[in-house]
């Protein structure tokens, strides 16, 4: 018998989801099975919207950003917004889910997300049914593994938007604030700040004294540096302080949408060392865009290794990294914990041997 696998892409977007799915459909299909994708992450696999990869659609999609399954970090199929004669309740569909893969022949699925989408996937695993997870995020904040995909890329731009900050910043004498993704945890502005030669690196993982960042700034101007660069993390906090909410999705499972601390910074910063500055918020464009090669080698690495896993029977496990070699963990290690900086750690440590600030 035919076996057919289920495939999805769930939470935020990253670079490398294409890659990660068409190396799923293109060894699934080699080893003689099926791949049906819902579409739009669990929405589709609630609402049964779905479609049946042929191997032409898996052509030309390498290279490019985004998913062709599109996705969403809204939608929790235990928890999953329904509208009924006007009213929003929320209720349990897991048990929707369960019929539609009956329903399909389906007997595992293949998960490609980050900690919300894979704790998911743990609850159904528990549930008794079949699943292989494949991690993804720009924020490189799940347990586990080394690296998950897209992150090379947004480190990747987030450092190129520093050169360019680079050049100016040394023209007009100023401080250049740059703030970049990483809600929980400061890999992006860590690895990017350190490829980067920033000055100050702020992360969530390092609460920061403003008024130590400003003496970084003096200190650099009395050297005769008249200008900084400063990368600040989106979930940097001020030691004592909260992190800076731009807006809350309620009905979104992680409900708290980061932004704005690149301001504040600015603000108290221009106030105590009396310099210039100005502020780029670099948002999604760290989202979005051709993978790098890294990250397309890794989502295909990944995306193979899940295909094996499925056709040896091993399931209730994420694919992973581990120095270098590709193997896997059970999803019960593998969300709910998350992969943040350690303050202590080797590469803050290098920094720091080299001048660069935490505001600590
Ligand atoms: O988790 C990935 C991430 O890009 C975070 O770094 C960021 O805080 C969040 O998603 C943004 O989500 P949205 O696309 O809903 O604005």
């Amino acid at each position: 018998m035919i076996k057919k696998i289920g495939l999805l892409t769930g939470g935020g977007d990253c670079p490398g989801l294409n890659a990660a799915l068409r190396a799923v459909v293109k060894s699934s299909m080699g080893m003689g099975s099926e791949v049906i994708g819902f579409k739009d992450g669990y929405k589709g696999l609630v609402q049964n919207n779905y479609m049946h990869f042929q191997p032409g659609d898996v052509s030309g999609i390498l290279d490019r950003g985004g998913t062709i399954l599109g996705t969403s970090n809204r939608d929790n199929p235990f928890h999953f917004k329904v509208e009924l004669e006007g009213q929003t309740e929320y209720r349990d569909m897991s048990g929707r889910v369960k019929e539609n893969l009956q329903m399909h022949d389906i007997s595992c699925i293949v998960l490609i997300g980050g900690d919300g989408t894979l704790t998911s996937g743990r609850d159904f695993a528990r549930m008794g049914l079949k699943v292989v997870g494949i991690p993804k995020t720009i924020d490189n904040d799940l347990s586990g593994t080394d690296y998950t995909f897209g992150f090379m890329t947004a480190v990747n731009t987030a450092t190129d938007a520093i050169d360019k900050l680079h050049t100016t910043a040394e023209s007009h004498h100023r401080v250049m604030i740059l703030e970049v993704m990483g809600r929980y945890a400061g890999w992006i502005a860590l690895e990017s700040g350190i490829a980067g030669g920033a000055d100050v690196i702020l992360i969530p993982e390092i609460p920061y004294d403003i008024g130590k960042v400003a003496l970084n700034v003096i200190a650099r101007k009395n050297a005769g540096k008249n200008f900084s660069i400063i990368v600040v993390a989106e979930g940097a906090k001020q030691a004592g302080g909260d992190m800076v909410v731009c807006k809350v999705i309620k009905d979104s499972p992680d409900p708290v949408r980061l932004g704005g601390i690149g301001n504040r910074i600015a603000e108290e910063l221009e106030q105590l060392t009396g310099i210039e500055n100005r502020v780029t918020v670099l948002g999604h464009l760290q989202r979005g865009g051709r993978p790098s090669p890294f990250d397309r080698i890794l989502a295909t690495r990944y995306g193979v290794a899940a295909s094996e896993m499925v056709e040896r029977g091993e399931f209730g496990r994420m694919v992973c990294m581990q120095g270098g070699e590709i193997t896997s963990i059970p999803l019960e290690d593998a969300v709910g914990k998350l992969k943040t900086v350690p303050p202590d750690g080797e590469i803050v440590s290098i920094a720091k041997s080299l001048g660069v600030g935490f505001g600590d």
